[in-house]
């Protein structure tokens, strides 16, 4: 059992390492190595990720990768994708390649509104309170100028504020429902401080409304936060041809290649266990770009899946149908991303990433990350409905595997030129190494 420690965040960087080398690791120089390993050798740089977060010991390292060849409403983009899943690449690349020859993929950014809400209990007449509720509204907008002032000269700020009435679920609970532009940044800073701003006013102007009586002017406010469910900013993202142009696949007609493919996306509409996994690759494809481009991959995962269930069944974000001989392959997702402030002006990768897809604005990038989800979506039905998962899988694992076992390049040459022809297990690889060595 290892020892408790306060003031561990005061410690110096090589300090902390050596308390956690000496509480946890028996091979306290081999994790020391490990740790030190991934320090990067230009101390500014290494500074910086430091200072991302508290009590950094280390970097931690995942592939940064593109997938070129994506058509965006005409223009081509190279994707950078930060993933540690060995196919997920290779899988956009392919879907990319293939759409490329059949007029790209088409984007419509429905909505950019975003939401955050003051919670608060109000003990008393809802009259009379929907009453303060209007009669301070300006002022609680006019007090958060100071903040909005920016944003507001960039087009963006306060949309609208309402009361919400919640007592049916939580006695005496309201809201204030706060929407918001917040153009190309991300937001969620402004928005906080926005509404932060509002619940003081808020309680403070509840002190001298005459119609309030005493208990009801002493609001409680219980949390200022925005919302990471944002339903109403919307991208679409669409991919269309000829059924008779699915035809990628030798060993099965592109009829029977489309009807297979909406048959899968129509069990994940209907079937829950299918659907989770189903958008389970589809995020795939978003986190990857979400992250290369240092945006907030969590509030992206839980906004997406709190979409997929907004109809009281988790379902599948995407869609498929077959018209009059065209085949339609669509995404629908609530995206709240930004290419200005937070990561994007300070992680030289975030930086490099967003000038690699041209500086794009929130609205771009929006269309570029649901692309992203649905050529993903596009690689693994395809893959699942014809030859399965695994071999395409299995092929781009074949490296971890051979690197698990240490194998050299000229090893790795052999076995990959071998796989080629060859169905990639894991003992399957096992066997192939164990042989070539013995030869050798
Ligand atoms: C694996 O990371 C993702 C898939 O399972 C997605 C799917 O099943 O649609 C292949």
């Amino acid at each position: 059992m290892s020892k408790s420690i306060s003031g561990f965040s005061k410690l110096s960087k090589s300090k902390k390492i050596d308390w956690i080398v000496d509480s946890y690791f028996s091979n306290k120089e081999d994790a020391k190595y490990v740790l030190k390993q991934y320090w990067n050798t230009n101390d500014k740089l290494q500074q910086l990720h430091d200072e991302f977060i508290e009590n950094t010991i280390t970097n931690y390292y995942l592939p940064l990768g593109v997938a070129p060849n994506f058509l965006i409403n005409d223009a081509l983009y190279t994707i950078p994708m930060a993933i540690e899943e060995s196919s997920v690449v290779a899988a956009a690349s392919k879907a990319a390649k293939f759409w490329l020859d059949r007029g790209g993929f088409k984007t419509e950014v429905i909505s950019t509104i975003k939401v955050g809400q003051v919670h608060f209990m109000y003990h008393g007449n809802f009259k009379s309170l929907t009453t303060y509720f209007n009669t301070v509204k300006s002022q609680l907008i006019d007090a958060a100028k100071p903040i909005t002032k920016n944003m507001d000269k960039r087009g963006g700020g306060v949309i609208d504020i309402q009361l919400k009435d919640k007592t049916q679920d939580i006695a005496g609970y309201y809201q204030l429902h706060a929407t918001f532009d917040t153009q190309d940044a991300m937001g969620a800073n402004f928005i906080n401080s926005c509404l932060e701003q509002f619940a003081q006013t808020f309680k403070a102007k509840a002190q001298q409304f005459e119609l309030f009586t005493d208990s009801e002017k002493n609001i409680d406010i219980i949390m200022s936060i925005l919302s990471n469910y944002v339903p109403e900013c919307l991208v679409k993202a669409e991919v269309s041809c000829k059924v008779s142009d699915l035809n990628d696949h030798s060993d099965i007609l592109p009829e029977e290649f489309a009807s297979k493919f909406i048959q899968a996306v129509n069990i994940a509409e209907i079937e829950p266990y299918r659907a989770v996994t189903h958008n389970k690759g589809i995020m795939n494809g978003i986190d990857a770009v979400v992250l290369a481009t240092g945006n907030d991959f969590r509030a992206v995962e839980a906004g997406v899946h709190a979409y997929a269930s907004r109809k009281g069944r988790y379902s599948s974000l995407t869609h498929a149908t077959v018209d009059n001989g065209i085949f339609k392959f669509w995404i629908e997702i609530p995206l709240a991303l930004g290419t200005v402030g937070g990561l994007t002006g300070l992680h030289p990768l975030v930086k490099l990433s967003l000038e690699l897809l041209n500086k794009p604005s929130a609205k771009v990038l929006m269309s570029i990350v649901a692309v992203a989800g649905l050529a993903q979506n596009f690689a693994a039905l395809s893959s699942l409905t014809t030859t399965g998962i695994q071999q395409g899988h299995m092929k781009m694992h074949l490296m971890n595997i051979l690197n698990q076992f240490d194998a050299n390049t000229r090893e790795k040459a052999t076995l990959v030129k071998h796989f080629k022809t060859n169905a990639v297990t894991h003992s399957a690889v096992v066997e192939a190494i164990n042989k070539l060595r013995v030869k050798d």
